[in-house]
């Protein structure tokens, strides 16, 4: 190839096969080790055992039975060609997923409906056939084996990012060494490789979240770029002065700072979708917002702060109903139940590689072809463009226009690793495990003297936020880290939502499915500790 010559001259090489503070008392009883033993992890190279057979896959659409699909069953990290692309998926051949809705996201109505209201928790009976084997999973992620001060490890900080299962580590371990090359831009085999792999998760995720197409998926950083990419593509095209834009008093800075910078800008009025007592928004209040001036509503479907699942697909359809274009931020939803865009019949969805067990910095905007099209470059750059003279520029369609400069290959490789991952135990399974979780979590919670939930909505995801009497939210996360629990202990990045109960800060515990109700209990336990040393 000359030098110098434009690279998106050369068209793009054929998709190919793969080759083959305060201190606590010490606890009463020991923690439980999980999984792999806490002196080491599983080593990733050799495992005896094909980690995910016990789980029980899905049936339907995407997912298989045969144990051969499964990732560890060769014995050695070589990449079996079922990892990235699920048996039975072809090239944008999209089955769906179910949408989330409450009753979905538990399989069943969540657990306050039925118990009468806030704090109110039913006493309904666990699920005594539990969804799969938890201490299978863990054993798919080694970092749940690390001992932190001399205690194994509870991750309960999910909100802030997931843990990385071994066939993600190992996708990205393969990549670097079998497939590393710029994207689009040459003819020789490891680019055909890089970019066969890159569109391959481009398609993984498509797919996951039910998308017609793959070129409605554009990678980005992460949620709030992708918000960000929406702000000042879509919206500075779109909103003009006395135009409004409608957010929720749950919504993430994320979702908030990229609105008031392009209402600023442009002149525009931002208007907050007030929530009740228990953190739910109100949708009364909401029908009175929108009017023929709103131009987009930007809506969380799980609030990272109190868990609260919004009625999204409502606020969605009185968006439309308004003539407004309806963004979701899936952040916090995508990773814990089944999504469906088309479904929804969402414009924008925003979610995050790694809160979903993928790589950090690769994220995704999903926008529906007929508004991506609409909307013009963000960035500008190479891989982007059409055909460039000093003159001006054509730019390529979505999702290319809006992928500028050499992206994050091998993260977006490993994000689609991810979501195979998740789709092999499933997302419904995913969905009532959790459920379950909070449920044990909420009851466990509720018996510390002193702790007040915050966050009470009779729909949630397990996001449990509260503040207990006697101690700043950082001096419990930090006595906490003494026991070898993570949690996050601040303002969330939603400072608008705690203020709205009087708050700076909470203690925050986010599930995710490779949590047990034993390292719930030891949280419990810890906390009932420091409650009875409060003022002491
Ligand atoms: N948005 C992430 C959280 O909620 C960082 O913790």
């Amino acid at each position: 190839m000359p030098v110098g010559m434009p690279a998106a001259d050369l068209p793009p090489p054929a998709p190919r096969s793969r080759p083959s503070s305060p201190s606590l008392p010490p606890p009463t009883s020991a923690p439980v080790v999980h999984g792999a033993t806490a002196a080491g992890f599983v080593p990733p190279m050799i495992p005896e055992v094909p980690t995910l057979m016990n789980l029980a896959p899905e049936p339907g659409p995407g997912t298989s039975a045969d144990p051969g699909a499964f990732y560890f069953l060769s014995g050695r990290p070589e990449l079996p060609t079922a990892v990235p692309s699920v048996p039975g998926f072809e090239h944008r051949s999209v089955p769906r997923l179910s949408p989330v809705s409450p009753e979905q996201f538990g399989g069943e109505r969540f657990y306050f409906l039925d118990g009468g209201g806030r704090n109110e928790v039913p006493d309904l009976p666990l699920d005594p056939h539990p969804a799969f084997d938890v201490h299978a999973v863990r054993r798919d992620f080694p970092i749940l084996s690390e001992r932190v001060n001399g205690r194994p490890l509870i991750w309960f900080d999910n909100g802030a990012t997931t843990q990385k299962p071994q066939s993600v580590i190992d996708r990205l371990a393969y990549f670097y060494a079998h497939e590393n090359s710029n994207i689009h831009r040459a003819a020789h085999e490891l680019a055909a490789r890089s970019t066969d792999a890159y569109e391959s998760a481009r398609d993984t995720v498509a797919r996951f979240i039910g998308a017609g197409s793959s070129d409605e998926i554009v990678f980005v950083r992460g949620s709030t770029e992708a918000i960000n990419l929406v702000a000042q593509s879509w919206g500075r095209a779109n909103i003009g002065a006395g135009d409004e834009i409608v957010i929720s008093h749950l919504e993430h800075h994320a979702n908030i700072v990229p609105w008031q910078q392009l209402a600023a800008e442009k002149d525009a009025v931002l208007r907050v979708i007030p929530v009740d007592e228990d953190g739910q928004i109100v949708l009364s209040e909401y029908q009175k917002l929108v009017n023929d001036r709103t131009k987009l509503v930007a809506v969380t479907q799980v609030s990272n702060a109190l868990g609260t699942i919004t009625p999204i697909r409502s606020v969605i359809e009185m968006a439309h109903a308004a003539g407004a274009l309806a963004l979701v931020d899936g952040a916090q939803s995508v990773p814990h139940a089944p999504v469906d865009v088309t479904e929804l019949d969402a414009d924008f969805l925003v979610f995050s590689g790694h809160k979903v067990f993928g790589p950090t910095g690769i994220g995704v905007l999903y926008g529906k072809s007929a508004v991506l099209e609409s909307m013009p470059p963000w960035q500008g750059g190479g891989n982007m463009i059409a055909d460039v003279t000093l003159e001006g520029a054509r730019f390529q369609d979505p999702p290319n226009r809006f992928e500028a400069g050499t992206g994050n290959i091998a993260d977006a490789v490993g994000l689609g690793a991810a979501l195979d991952y998740v789709q092999r135990i499933g997302m419904p399974t995913i969905a009532r495990y959790e459920h379950d979780l909070l449920i044990h979590a909420t009851r466990g919670l509720r018996t510390v003297p002193g702790l007040r939930i915050v966050g009470t909505a009779p729909d949630k995801a397990s996001v449990l936020s509260f503040v207990l009497d006697g101690y700043e939210p950082v001096e419990v996360g930090t006595a906490l880290n003494e026991e070898g629990i993570a949690v996050r202990a601040g303002h969330h990045c939603a400072q608008p939502i705690l203020r709205r109960y009087g708050l700076e800060g909470t203690v925050r515990a986010s599930l995710a499915f490779y949590n047990t109700r034993d390292e719930i209990d030891v949280l419990v336990a810890a906390l009932t500790r420091l409650a009875e040393n409060a003022g002491r």
